[in-house]
């Protein structure tokens, strides 16, 4: 199979005399996967329980004929306006009690049994009329689930959250433990008292919020799973997939969604004016990737050029649009899409680009998106890429962590970042893994800032060391339990005995603070040694002389710690180090700067994120499949933001 190539289809914005030219564009773009349908809901259902699927036949009919597949929606992503007029506490409720209304999108309570009951029998109906349609090749469930709505905190809510904390805690004892209710006389002597954490006259019970954060996550997902349930009785062949929002979004934790999903779905937007946007977006695919082991995830969003969204909106320079899309499949992607086909004459996204603009096809962005989607054709099915590093990245933590009341705010994102950049220039290929994810698989196991940490996890990362492996743990880790509670007896208490340290207390920074070598910004740490090394030192400000980065030998393995964040190039250099003591490297050695290299199996990927022409020597000879008369070559030259992709004579596995 080659990757998959098209966009969201939106045809009912149109007159139907202008779909025949979309199926013949997209013949001669390629194109072979559209979603349909997203938001469809108020067109196929005008009034409640009156479907009118006539026009929606003649769409998919068409596509069938023209061998076009449907990545098919189940419309429920935004529900129609006679929703909120019938049932106007469907509609969701923000911390501070205002209702959210309709003339957006995604107007809906999660936990709304009216909502989920309009929805089933609307995917009901659908799943039932195409279940053996032709074009049908992948169930779209929703629409990223959580973009606008991530929590709702009305009275629907309010109960639904309270049958949630009853399934987890069994009883009120075990929650007011939890939830450490004892402090500021918060202690619930009855489950009705409990609420959503609403807008409060100060910081709310941080475990209270943990759990809201959970709960409305798991509303969410019922959302989602009660559909895929409808779809999954009527076509149990047919893939289903919902669309995460990119990059990595808080509310919405994909590791366990992607175990619900057969295939992971991904939206990216990255900003053209941020020169890092590239790099982001592959901590994001790297993810997409690693949540379900490796498996092939599609890209099912893009923009071919500007958003709309943003306070200011940068098209895509010539040339990024192609760099960017291969960027996905090098990291794994299958499929291409854009959102969307045609770009809309009027409404919310009117300026949002689409892969035919408003000039029409004759515009350079349709001769852009043709020239793409032939050149995606000419690529076989590819393998597999394959990582001996993992960065752990956790959703609970992620939540807890930027909480209020903290020793300083810290943006986990950031964090990640700064971890993961110097391994990326490194040209090192990395997974992005869960904290259940098997440690053993990976040379290198980098844990930055996992704030809340169970003691399960520190035991599987002190088992991991001590059985051979190089861990890289970053500062404020391990600290509380799944409750948020402190784990006691000195900082960070599980990870002590692996690490050779104690953390006696925090000490945030207020701005960079040198180092024995380079600097270290937006943390530090009085640490006490008790088995590791220091490998550098503070050297300025307060903890002058004590530990800034320390290693400790354990066992068969190595376990290093940084009490701070040290400068890129400090990260730089500390990572190439850790990294080669750990046996990893790179997937072509001396690569230049901004060349990402990717191997999915036997085919190497080149993308040049750089601005000036690049050469490259290949590790074995191979023939470039988007440049074919270079046959054998030795060596490739990129075009600034040029791509290559080698099928290589010789694979070094
Ligand atoms: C996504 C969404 C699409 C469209 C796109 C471009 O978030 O799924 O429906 O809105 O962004 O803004």
């Amino acid at each position: 199979m080659t990757v998959m190539f098209g966009g969201d289809y939106n045809p009912e914005q149109w007159p139907e005399s202008v779909w025949d030219e979309d199926m013949r564009l997209m013949t001669e773009a390629g194109v072979s996967l559209v979603s349909v349908g997203i938001f469809s809901w108020a067109s196929v259902e005008p009034r409640p329980g009156e479907y009118d699927f006539g026009w929606f036949d003649r769409v998919l009919d068409k596509l069938a004929a023209n061998g076009i597949g449907a990545s098919l929606a189940t419309m429920t992503a935004s529900p129609p306006p006679w929703l909120a007029r019938l049932h106007p506490e469907t509609l969701p409720q923000r911390a501070d009690g205002v209702r959210l209304w309709p003339g957006g999108r995604q107007q809906y309570c999660p936990s709304s049994p009216v909502y989920r009951d309009h929805a089933a029998r609307l995917v009901e109906s659908l799943a039932s009329r195409y279940h053996s349609h032709p074009a049908l090749r992948i169930w779209h469930i929703g629409n990223e689930y959580g973009c606008h709505v991530r929590s709702c905190w009305c009275d629907v809510s309010a109960a639904d959250f309270r049958r949630w904390l009853r399934e987890r805690y069994g009883d009120l004892d075990a929650l007011n433990a939890a939830w450490s209710t004892t402090f500021w006389s918060q202690r619930y002597g009855d489950w009705e008292e409990i609420l959503p954490p609403r807008t409060a006259p100060t910081f709310a019970n941080p475990a209270q919020k943990l759990d809201f954060a959970r709960f409305s996550d798991d509303a969410i997902l019922a959302c989602y799973t009660m559909e895929r349930d409808i779809v999954r009785r009527h076509t149990p062949a047919v893939p289903v997939t919902t669309n995460f929002i990119g990059l990595v979004h808080k509310p919405i934790d994909s590791y366990r969604w992607a175990r619900e999903q057969d295939v992971v779905s991904l939206d990216s937007y990255p900003d053209p004016y941020d020169p890092r946007a590239h790099v982001d977006a592959a901590f994001a695919y790297d993810l997409a990737r690693s949540a379900r082991g490796g498996q092939p995830w599609l890209l099912m969003e893009q923009a071919p050029s500007a958003v709309n969204w943003r306070p200011r909106n940068a098209p895509k320079p010539p040339g990024v649009m192609r760099l960017w899309s291969w960027q996905a499949v090098a990291q794994g992607a299958d499929a291409v899409l854009f959102f969307q086909w045609r770009q809309s004459a009027g409404g919310a996204e009117k300026f949002h680009s689409a892969m035919v603009p408003h000039a029409g096809p004759s515009a350079r962005g349709f001769a852009d998106v043709r020239a793409l989607g032939r050149e995606l054709a000419l690529v076989p099915s590819l393998g597999r890429v394959s990582a001996d590093v993992a960065v752990v990245h956790d959703w609970d933590s992620w939540r807890a962590l930027e909480s209020d009341a903290h020793p300083a705010e810290l943006d986990l994102l950031e964090t990640h970042r700064a971890h993961y950049a110097p391994l990326f220039e490194a040209h090192v290929t990395v997974d992005v893994v869960p904290v259940d994810a098997d440690f053993s698989r990976y040379k290198l196991v980098v844990v930055p800032n996992l704030y809340l940490m169970t003691s399960s996890t520190a035991a599987r990362l002190t088992e991991y060391v001590a059985s051979g492996g190089h861990l890289v743990v970053s500062f404020f880790s391990g600290i509380v339990d799944e409750c948020d509670r402190v784990h006691l007896g000195g900082y960070p208490a599980p990870l002590r005995e692996v690490l050779g340290l104690t953390v006696d207390e925090f000490w945030p920074l207020s701005g960079a603070v040198p180092l024995s070598q380079g600097a270290g910004s937006v943390w530090a740490e009085w640490v006490e040694l008790s088995g590791a090394s220091a490998v550098a030192t503070f050297d300025g400000g307060d903890l002058a002389g004590r530990p800034a980065i320390t290693r400790h030998e354990f066992g068969a393995g190595v376990a290093w710690y940084l009490a701070t964040r040290p400068d890129p190039a400090t990260m730089r250099e500390l990572f190439d180090r850790i990294r080669r003591d750990a046996g990893v490297r790179p997937v072509v050695e001396g690569l230049p700067d901004p060349v990402q290299a990717v191997a999915r199996g036997s085919h190497l990927f080149l993308l040049n994120h750089g601005t000036t022409p690049t050469v490259v020597d290949l590790p074995s000879p191979g023939v470039d499949l988007l440049d074919p008369a270079a046959v054998g070559s030795k060596s490739v030259t990129l075009a600034p933001r040029g791509v290559a992709v080698v099928k290589l004579e010789e694979v070094n596995e």
